[in-house]
């Protein structure tokens, strides 16, 4: 769930996405304990040397509420403006949870359009890794407990117990290997870490934030905990976390059957599109159907090095995947648009299922451990048969093709047994809280097959003065796309011009 999003690769998981909130612990934003938060050291970085690039490193409690307790190491990535029309600094997260913000700056330098000219005059941008995450503490497990093929969709009690035992062995590795950072990984910790990062930048600025996806769930987070901290926030592919499970199961999962309607459509009026003159929703529905009897090869699949995956393909791997390749309509510098799916979908019902294979981890570092970890301390799932069973009954009639296979799905079944406490569970807002906050950019798609129109309506529901601009079209977030949206999160985070409720765009 990059959220959903593969950086690395093109083989996906999920990708990228989604307070709350012990109140108790927080500290209003003023009274912080100012003295006590070092400056940001700021070095040339190892990883990438380019002029205005740099590498930095604050520590932050490991226990927000433990006085004396351990620190961990943040690691930060900045591009700094050297333009007259410098505002001041912007923080940045793409997602995940789990995706490397260091990574998306890093991409910058290496030509990539991650943000648009304007925006990098205006702002040094700083990509801060959450904690657990790339430059921060990745978490570390086992990836042979990892790779084990254990079904999401249990039907009996044994089968459930199956699942509970994979997992609680899972979770113990990733304890034992990370330590006590297992259990503090949850997006309160990330929104107070980001808190640290505005006061130790020392300019008394308040914050300015961009928040991709699961970014957006930090970003209101944060909003709950500092109202009185920010200036400009724009999120971009609105995570909900205010819903009861199921209906946040029930959103993403129809969701992604709606995007997987509009790819039919689209390949139907493409030409492009290897299916183009089939009928690809039949096709799409008889490759699952062979894969649930037997898995399908994946012939050009190794089992070591970089892009090691799986040697065949069962139908549950396939929905997890696919949704995955539904998230850019067209392909960008990094991700592959519809047409490789397509082309995947042409080669699957041809017997070699390689595109549609998950991917394997390979070392006790993976991306996949942090997008799991911290997922786990975020969603609250009952951890009984009859709940898995409900829910499977539900969205096999609201998504019949994709059954529900979800990024929510997936930490709904996936962190039962988890080794680490849910600490931040789906919760409403606290609108005394959010009294005082300045309006937030919100932008979604119409038909974004991870973080659902409905979490984007159900958030601007919940945040009061906050703007939800629509982007009618498909796909997950839109700045990316550098059109009319990207334009309006511009004009917010540089001119502070927020568009009038309910714009739409068409790019
Ligand atoms: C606080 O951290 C210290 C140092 O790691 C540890 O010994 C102590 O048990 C922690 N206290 C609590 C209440 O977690
Ligand atoms: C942004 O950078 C990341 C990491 O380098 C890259 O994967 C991604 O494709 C870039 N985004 C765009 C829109 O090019
Ligand atoms: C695509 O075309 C096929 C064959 O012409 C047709 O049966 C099917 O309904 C179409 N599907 C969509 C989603 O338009
Ligand atoms: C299977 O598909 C993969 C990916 O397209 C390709 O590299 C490989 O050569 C194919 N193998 C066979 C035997 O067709
Ligand atoms: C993808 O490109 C096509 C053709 O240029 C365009 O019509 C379509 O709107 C684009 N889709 C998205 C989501 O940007
Ligand atoms: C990975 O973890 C195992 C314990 O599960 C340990 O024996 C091994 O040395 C670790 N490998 C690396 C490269 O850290
Ligand atoms: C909601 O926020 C207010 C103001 O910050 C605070 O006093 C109250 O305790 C919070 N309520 C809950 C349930 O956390």
């Amino acid at each position: 769930m990059r959220p959903l999003l593969a950086t690395q690769s093109y083989l996906p998981s999920i990708i990228s996405f989604f307070g709350i909130v012990e109140f108790s612990h927080s500290f209003p934003a003023s009274t912080v304990l100012l003295s006590a938060i070092p400056r940001i050291e700021w070095s040339n970085c190892v990883q990438f040397d380019a002029p205005g690039l740099q590498c930095g490193y604050l520590p932050v409690p490991l226990d927000y509420t433990n006085s004396s307790g351990d620190t961990i190491q943040l690691g930060l990535v900045r591009i700094s403006t050297s333009s007259p029309s410098r505002l001041g600094t912007l923080i940045y997260n793409p997602g995940g949870p789990g995706d490397e913000a260091s990574d998306y700056l890093f991409g910058v330098e290496d030509g990539l359009p991650n943000f648009s000219a304007t925006l990098l005059e205006s702002y040094d941008i700083i990509g801060i890794d959450p904690r657990g995450v790339g430059l921060s503490e990745p978490i570390q497990c086992d990836p042979e407990i990892y790779n084990e093929r254990v079904s999401l969709f249990p039907k009996t009690e044994a089968e459930f117990q199956e699942l509970l035992r994979h997992n609680e062995r899972l979770g113990k590795s990733c304890l034992e290997l990370s330590g006590a950072i297992l259990h503090h990984l949850d997006t309160i910790n990330v929104a107070k870490d980001m808190e640290r990062v505005r006061l130790a930048l020392g300019d008394g600025e308040k914050l300015n934030y961009l928040g991709r996806s699961y970014g957006s769930q930090i970003g209101v987070t944060y909003a709950e905990l500092y109202p009185e901290s920010i200036n400009r926030m724009a999120l971009d592919g609105i995570v909900d976390h205010t819903q009861s499970e199921t209906t946040t199961l029930n959103d993403e999962a129809t969701a992604y059957e709606d995007t997987l309607n509009q790819f039919f459509a689209w390949c139907n009026t493409t030409t492009t599109c290897p299916l183009h003159d089939q009928d690809t929703r039949s096709i799409f529905s008889s490759i699952l159907q062979t894969a649930s009897k037997t898995p399908i090869p994946a012939l050009g699949c190794l089992q070591t090095g970089d892009s090691a995956c799986r040697s065949d393909v069962t139908s549950e791997e396939i929905l997890a995947n696919v949704q995955g390749y539904l998230l850019f309509q067209n392909a960008t510098a990094n991700y592959p648009g519809w047409d490789f799916l397509s082309l995947a979908l042409l080669q699957a019902y041809q017997n070699n299922a390689t595109l549609l294979s998950t991917e394997l981890a390979t070392s006790n570092m993976s991306w996949q451990y942090p997008t799991l970890a911290i997922g786990c301390q975020d969603w609250s799932s009952t951890p009984t048969l009859s709940s898995l069973l409900y829910k499977q009954s539900l969205t096999s009639i609201t998504a019949p093709l994709t059954k529900g296979m979800t990024q929510s799905y997936y930490y709904q079944t996936a962190c039962l047994g988890w080794s680490a406490a849910i600490t931040n569970p789906q919760e409403s807002l606290n609108q005394t809280a959010l009294e005082g906050i300045p309006p937030i950019l919100l932008v979604n798609a119409q038909h974004d097959p991870s973080t659902s129109f409905l979490w984007a309506t159900g958030v601007q529901n919940a945040l009061p003065r906050s703007v939800l601009l629509t982007r009618v079209g498909s796909g997950h977030t839109s700045y990316q796309l550098m059109g009319k949206a990207a334009q309006s999160i511009d004009d917010f985070l540089i001119k502070g011009r927020i568009p009038t409720s309910n714009t739409i765009v068409y790019s």
